[in-house]
């Protein structure tokens, strides 16, 4: 089975080739991907309107591109896999438009698949794939979420933000600093150079006893030590990014643990943009290494937005039966 898959919910598109054989994990034989960041860049942030009119430049080109990698043409794609949502309605409307289009045009069914499926599968094409069941902490630009998850289509909230997710207090404050956008990895990057205990910055959440997280708080104290700072930020500016991400992932960290002891799993799924952190990764694998549980995470190319992992999560559905693809082609999609 040969499955085709579209990403294009906000500022990237992506196109994968996936194969996948019996009850094995598949195999990703091709993916492709254009980032709009630098066409962003300008305006500080992603912007709807300009995000599909490039959506729709690049998605065929990069098609033929992953076709022509895999050596494999149009024709012997058995299912054509997109992003339904959750995303920017114009952006998704591209990728589900392109992919009933192909698939109307082949003959072949189509399928729709939830952003953050993709991302919470997305380790299984790493080296090292995890085993069901485990815990998984999806940390996006969009989401913050803990889950149990037991297997392809079985998943349960544990807890999740009530306001910002991890992703966008990382971009939040990077803002603030000055940093532009997309912040998290600015931030990340000078983060190496301050001392992550030079300010104090709040814990939101962390005392709860649930497993939600709020991080709207965090930023109003970046924004309160900034205006403190004032003309002297520059020259703290490496310390108040680092005692915010230290901030962020600790919580981040703790609530992870928390899910594991609650649930007695050993394994943890770490997945979504944040997920290239590099501080969450060493304090996550430290904690997670005293305590004999083992961590996954994508490939570093695969932690953020990618058609590689809409093309899985629609195999990994269609092998473990969940999810029938669909001949009808009035094709929707569901930006939240
Ligand atoms: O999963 P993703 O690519 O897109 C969404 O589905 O949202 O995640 C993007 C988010 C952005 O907020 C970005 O700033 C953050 O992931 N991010 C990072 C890092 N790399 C990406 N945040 C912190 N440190 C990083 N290294
Ligand atoms: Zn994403």
């Amino acid at each position: 089975m040969l499955v085709l898959g579209i990403e294009s919910s906000c500022d990237e598109t992506g196109v994968a080739l996936v194969q996948g054989e019996g009850p094995g994990v598949p195999r990703l034989l091709a993916h492709a991907l254009h980032s709009q960041v630098e066409m962003h860049q300008a305006y500080g942030g992603v912007v709807p309107e300009l995000a599909s009119r490039d959506h729709i430049r690049r998605v065929l080109p990069l098609a033929e591109a992953v076709l022509a990698e895999a050596r494999r043409s149009l024709r012997e794609v058995d299912v054509v896999a997109y992003t339904r949502g959750p995303g920017l309605a114009g952006a998704l409307l591209v990728g589900a438009g392109v992919a009933c289009a192909l698939g109307a045009a082949l003959r072949k069914p189509v399928l729709g698949v939830h952003h953050l499926e993709g991302h919470l599968l997305s380790p299984f094409l790493s080296q090292d794939p995890p085993e069901f069941p485990f815990i998984a902490l999806l940390v996006s630009g969009g989401h913050t979420q803990l889950m149990q998850v037991d297997g392809v289509g079985r998943y349960a909230l544990l807890g999740e933000t009530i306001d910002d997710a991890a992703g966008e207090a990382f971009d939040k404050s990077a803002k603030l600093l000055g940093l532009g956008y997309p912040g998290g990895p600015a931030l990340s990057r000078l983060a190496q150079q301050g001392d992550a205990r030079a300010f104090k910055l709040p814990r939101p959440l962390l005392h709860s006893g649930d497993l939600d997280f709020s991080f709207a708080g965090l930023k109003t104290a970046v924004l309160t030590q900034v205006h403190k700072l004032g003309d002297a930020l520059d020259a703290r500016k490496a310390d108040l990014a680092a005692s915010t991400e230290a901030a962020i992932v600790e919580v981040l960290v703790r609530k992870s643990l928390m899910a594991l002891d609650r649930n007695a799993l050993g394994r943890i799924v770490v997945a979504g943009g944040v997920g290239a952190n590099r501080r969450l990764r060493e304090q996550l694998d430290a904690a997670c290494a005293q305590r004999g549980v083992r961590v996954h995470y994508p490939e570093l190319a695969l932690c953020t937005d990618n058609g590689a992992m809409i093309a899985l999560a629609a195999t990994m559905r269609l092998q473990a039966g969940v999810q029938q693809p669909t001949t009808s082609y009035a094709f929707d999609v569901k930006p939240r």
